[in-house]
């Protein structure tokens, strides 16, 4: 399989598993389960395969500032709504407009809305680099994630930072919700863009023999994200 085709294959069963299994998620339980499934296999196997086997790929070629019209319009989109923005007012809206029985200190409330660039991020941030606008989408969503951990641990009794447990079940649910509306869309677009900008130009950059390596790599290295797989993580519900 080559490099384009896992990506994509993952992609659809991915967001297979958001239709599927987002509507169903009514309880501590059921939401835990949805958290662990974006933890485990978008954040740690989907987008870290890219992350280290893709990006690295091309980080140093400077030729990833020729878009095609494509990148181009997203670039443009990218600029007019960036998704680390968006995750952010999604954060502060739900901490400032639902009533939370608990404080949240004022630090936890600063770590939950400072975006986490890994090291790998460095140079592309200072050389500003195009690989910052998906890289910005992976950095969006694990803020949202944790935000969502964070108010599973509440709700379940503990968080660093917040002052005991117990929020409204109201607010959590709804909270819950909010979060996943907006970190399923944020994923779902960046596939979109992945798919039709992104992987067109690596794969344009890299060269055929490494191309191919680095669909070895991801094979060897992480189990492929099917259907299957997914459907397992989410029967462990039953
Ligand atoms: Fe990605
Ligand atoms: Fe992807």
């Amino acid at each position: 399989m080559d490099v384009e085709q896992i990506i994509i294959l993952e992609h659809i069963a991915l967001t297979k598993a958001f239709d599927q299994f987002l509507p169903l998620c009514h309880d501590l339980t059921s939401w835990q389960l949805f958290v662990a499934f974006c933890d485990k296999y978008l954040e740690k196997n989907h987008h870290a395969k890219e992350e280290k086997f893709i990006f690295s790929a091309v980080r140093s070629d400077s030729r990833i500032r020729m878009g095609g019209p494509l990148c181009t319009l997203y670039f443009d989109q990218y600029l007019q709504s960036p998704a680390i923005a968006r995750a952010q007012k999604v954060i502060q809206d739900i901490l400032s407009t639902h009533l939370f029985k608990q404080k949240i200190d004022k630090e936890k409330i600063d770590e939950l809305i400072k975006p986490q660039w890994g090291e790998d991020f460095a140079l592309d941030i200072s050389t500003n680099s195009p690989l910052l606008i998906p890289a910005g989408d992976h950095v969006a969503g694990r803020m949202l994630l944790h935000f969502a951990d964070t108010l599973l641990a509440l709700e379940n009794g503990a968080a660093d930072g917040v002052q005991t447990a117990l929020i409204s079940s109201n607010n959590f649910e709804l909270s819950l919700k909010t979060i996943f509306f907006h970190y399923r869309e944020i994923q779902v677009d960046h596939f979109v863009r992945e798919e039709k900008c992104f992987l067109k130009m690596c794969q344009s950059l890299i060269l055929a023999d490494d191309w191919s390596n680095i669909a070895h790599s991801i094979i060897d290295q992480y189990p492929l994200i099917t259907d299957d797989l997914l459907t397992k993580h989410f029967a462990k519900a039953q």
